[in-house]
């Protein structure tokens, strides 16, 4: 477990000695103000003298969560070392079909207005609270249910999120700056173990007798796994304002947890979750509920373990995917092992420079170069978009090629930066991925 005395032990004295804790056993992060910059420095600078040592201690799971994620959002970029496998551009492939993503779409008329358009994927989950939005869509669109292949996703919150009361104001959802929109709609079925009803649910709201694909919507499978993942989506989702204060709380918030060891959850129980998500979905494919099944927002070692256990193929992956988040190692895996890749949120980067010259000398707008960057990179892309001129707009990706030298400028943006999901964070030391991984001093350490 990870106290800040132990974290004070880990940044000692400039003469390499290890600087004893005043008190092992007992949490020392200052109370009071969370947003108190005194205190808030302090830590900063722990953290800051621990992360320069040599000879570092193990971490666990759990530490190096907390520490990570702490480093990470508190402005620290960290040099990777990164694959490079797809630094030279492939052969380009036929694109495969633009998306129109639901995420954020609460009016039929533009699902409506999609597929009209010609946009025949649809793509939403039970967290998105818009089933019957689209059932109503694809009613008025007169467009066959069989013509449309329609993506949902279940198994959002933890099994678990269960945490002795005293920690609930650190992990419980009033903490999270997101519940106000999202809690609400996160449904009692939403939950990992309970997949099946769930896309029953989600059969009854959406009108149909089944899924085209069902995805397990995320990883994490632990209150602290789900908080961790959120830093970067409510920074997404403009939080930046918030997000100093927000991530010493977090922290506190942690280390405070972790201090708990039923609140520690050990990497083989996050696996069994993991796998038995998977079953689920296998069972509801078995019934033929869905005809495909896959994961959204899954590290390649999640990918990976996933053999040991899976008896069907995993038909598709969702990821966040721009130039300045290129998961080379999911489209790696995603190549070699025929994983079909959807990547969503390049409309977070219209505005990036790199984008807009690009744009600018093609006569395109910097959306849609994004677009097309992903695509040629062999990945569906899931666009959403209210308006109706932009739908136009994003289909128009499959119209046009970027030549090489554009390509390169955008892989050249690459520097990981996530803005919904940041589960490789959740990976395990052991197995995670150099590329996906912060290069932090504890990613080369490994206690499980
Ligand atoms: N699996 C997951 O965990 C996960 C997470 C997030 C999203 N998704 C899926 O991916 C879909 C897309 O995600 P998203 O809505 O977050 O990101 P997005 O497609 O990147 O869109 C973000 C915003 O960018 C704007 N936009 C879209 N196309 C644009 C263009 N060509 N030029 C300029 N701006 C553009 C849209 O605003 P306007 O509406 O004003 O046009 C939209 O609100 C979602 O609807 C959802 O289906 C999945």
């Amino acid at each position: 477990m990870v106290t800040a005395a132990k974290v004070q032990a880990r940044a000692s004295s400039k003469d390499g000695r290890a600087a004893q804790p005043s008190d092992a056993g007992r949490t020392e992060i200052p109370e009071g103000d969370p947003a108190a910059s005194t205190s808030h420095s302090r830590f900063a600078s722990e953290v800051s003298q621990a992360e320069s040592q040599e000879a570092w201690e193990p971490l666990s799971y759990g530490e190096q969560l907390v520490l990570e994620t702490y480093l990470r959002y508190r402005g620290r970029r960290y040099d990777r070392q990164r694959q490079d496998a797809l630094s030279q551009p492939r052969k380009i492939r036929p694109p495969p079909d633009a998306h129109p993503g639901t995420a954020g779409i609460q009016q039929v008329s533009t699902v409506v207005e999609a597929i009209r358009l010609g946009y025949r994927t649809l793509d939403t989950a039970l967290l998105y609270g818009n089933h019957h939005l689209i059932r109503a869509a694809i009613a008025q669109s007169g467009v066959p249910r069989e013509d449309l292949f329609l993506t949902s996703k279940v198994g959002f919150l933890p099994s678990s999120m269960e945490l002795p009361e005293e920690h609930k104001d650190a992990f419980g959802f009033d903490f999270l700056p997101v519940p106000q929109e999202i809690v609400p709609r996160v449904h009692p079925l939403n939950v990992k173990g309970k997949e099946l009803p769930a896309i029953q649910l989600s059969l009854e709201q959406l009108g149909t007798s089944y899924l085209d694909l069902c995805l397990i919507h995320t990883p994490a499978t632990s209150a602290l796994e789900l908080a961790a993942s959120f830093i970067p989506h409510a920074y997404g989702a403009g939080m930046l304002a918030q997000l100093p204060k927000w991530s010493e709380t977090m922290v506190r918030g942690a280390l405070t947890a972790l201090a708990s060891q039923e609140v520690q959850r050990r990497v083989e129980e996050a696996h069994e979750e993991r796998k038995k998500s998977w079953q689920n979905l296998e069972e509801a494919q078995r019934r033929g509920l869905c005809k495909h099944i896959g994961v959204s927002n899954y590290p390649t070692a999640f990918m990976k373990e996933m053999d040991a256990y899976r008896t069907a193929p995993i038909y598709n992956t969702q990821q966040e995917l721009h130039p300045l988040a290129q998961f080379r190692d999911v489209q790696e895996y995603a190549r070699d092992a025929g994983v079909r890749l959807t990547g969503y949120g390049t409309g977070i980067l219209t505005s990036n420079a790199v984008a807009r010259q690009v744009a600018a000398r093609l006569g395109r707008t910097s959306g849609q170069v994004l677009l097309r960057w992903a695509v040629q990179r062999g990945v569906a892309v899931t666009p959403k978009s209210n308006k109706a001129w932009r739908l136009k707009e994003n289909l128009a990706v499959l119209e046009f090629e970027l030549e090489d030298k554009d390509m390169k400028l955008l892989d050249a943006l690459d520097q990981q930066h996530v803005f919904y999901w940041n589960t490789s964070l959740l990976v395990p030391v052991a197995s995670a991925p150099t590329s996906t991984v912060a290069g932090s001093p504890s990613s080369s350490r490994a206690e499980l």
